[in-house]
């Protein structure tokens, strides 16, 4: 490890309700291959290539944030496996496991898996989460704009080269929410485990309704027109609430009805370099500039205050977010923050 990492000081961050940040999510691009309606806009601004943080710049800011209690760093997008060079970025942050670092992982669209999955294994990821939100093709198309076969090709190889995979689907009210039963079969004669998602208010063209959210309350009763016993087990730091549907694991994210920002551990930083101290935040701390000269000591200070300051200062939550949230249509939507 360098010795300008070495200087600053390991006190890990922490923000006014007293909750320590131990995850990073990082969106190494806002392209995608796919156009989910839940998320991508109709007709989306890419950022200039030139304007994304270098790998190296990303590599500096994830050691720095390791020596600040960092235990586990997520890639996301867009679509990560569109960025050149991410199975490169994920070896190098395989180094970070001696210093702390417990965990790499992914959230794909899946769609470049059946190529990647042996490279991302090798490189030292730990684990995938694939987004799938139907498992009929149509239906699938709809969404998506893409077909799902390659998709579930990629699930399978990722399965067999031995990373652990983790099944993302966001449900949408007269949309997907026939696929509740066949997923979650699906999921459990593949061992896999399966998420479902409440729809948030994040898509690109903000045209998200409450009508149009499947609850919580929703999935288990479909799940119950099945399935004999489903039994709740637990949250703790994560997303999903955890339940067991007949011996198979099944987790609900519902951020609308049961939100979980009471024990909310994460961090985001986009592409271009914006830091956000939650999924819903309406501002962003521009860091890029920093990042890309963290090797001289007085950036590594200022990033530093900068963050700490940030963190401090996180609101309680989506609620709180919701309530103060201004008329004008917030900028970024999911595809820029990763999720
Ligand atoms: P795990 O650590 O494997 O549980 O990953 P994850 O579920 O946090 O990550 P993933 O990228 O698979 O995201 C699944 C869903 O959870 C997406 O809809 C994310 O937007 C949502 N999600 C992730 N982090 C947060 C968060 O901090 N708050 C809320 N409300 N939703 C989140
Ligand atoms: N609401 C809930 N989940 C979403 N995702 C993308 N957009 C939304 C939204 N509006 C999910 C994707 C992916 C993860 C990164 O976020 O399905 O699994
Ligand atoms: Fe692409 Fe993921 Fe957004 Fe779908 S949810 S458009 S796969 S970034």
């Amino acid at each position: 490890m360098s010795s300008t990492v070495n200087r600053v000081q390991h006190t890990a961050f922490i923000d006014q309700y007293g909750r320590q940040k131990r995850k990073l999510r990082i969106s190494v691009t806002d392209r995608c291959n796919f156009k989910c309606s839940y998320c991508m806009p109709e007709h989306p601004e890419w950022v200039k290539k030139h304007h994304l943080l270098s790998f190296e710049s990303l590599y500096r800011f994830c050691q720095f944030m390791v020596q600040r209690g960092i235990e586990q760093i997520r890639i996301t997008g867009g679509e990560p496996l569109m960025r050149q060079g991410v199975v490169h970025f994920i070896a190098q942050l395989h180094r970070l496991k001696q210093f702390g670092l417990k965990r790499i992982s992914m959230t794909t669209n899946g769609h470049y898996l059946g190529q990647y999955a042996l490279a991302l294994k090798q490189a030292g990821l730990d684990d995938l989460n694939v987004s799938l939100d139907s498992l009929d093709e149509q239906q699938f198309k709809q969404l998506t704009q893409k077909s799902v076969c390659p998709v579930l090709a990629g699930i399978y190889a990722s399965q067999r080269v031995g990373l652990t995979v983790k099944v993302n689907c966001v449900l949408i009210k007269n949309c997907n929410e026939n696929q509740i039963v066949p997923l979650t079969l699906w999921a459990k004669a593949h061992h896999i485990e399966l998420r479902f998602i409440e729809f948030m208010p994040l898509d690109g063209d903000q045209k998200w309704s409450v009508a149009q959210v499947v609850t919580e309350q929703d999935i288990l009763d479909e799940l119950a027109t099945v399935f004999q016993h489903i039994a709740l087990v637990g949250q703790s730091h994560n997303p999903a609430r955890q339940y067991i549907v007949d011996g198979a694991v099944v987790g609900i994210i519902s951020t609308i009805s049961h939100s979980f920002c009471q024990q909310c551990d994460r961090l985001r930083l986009t592409a271009q370099g914006e830091f956000y101290t939650c999924l819903f935040a309406e501002k962003s701390v521009n860091i890029k500039t920093l990042l890309e000269h963290l090797d001289e000591h007085e950036n590594t200070t200022a990033l530093d205050t900068t963050l700490t300051q940030a963190i401090w200062s996180k609101a309680s939550g989506f609620l709180e977010i919701q309530a103060q949230k201004k008329d004008n249509p917030r900028k970024i939507s999911m595809h820029v923050m990763g999720g």
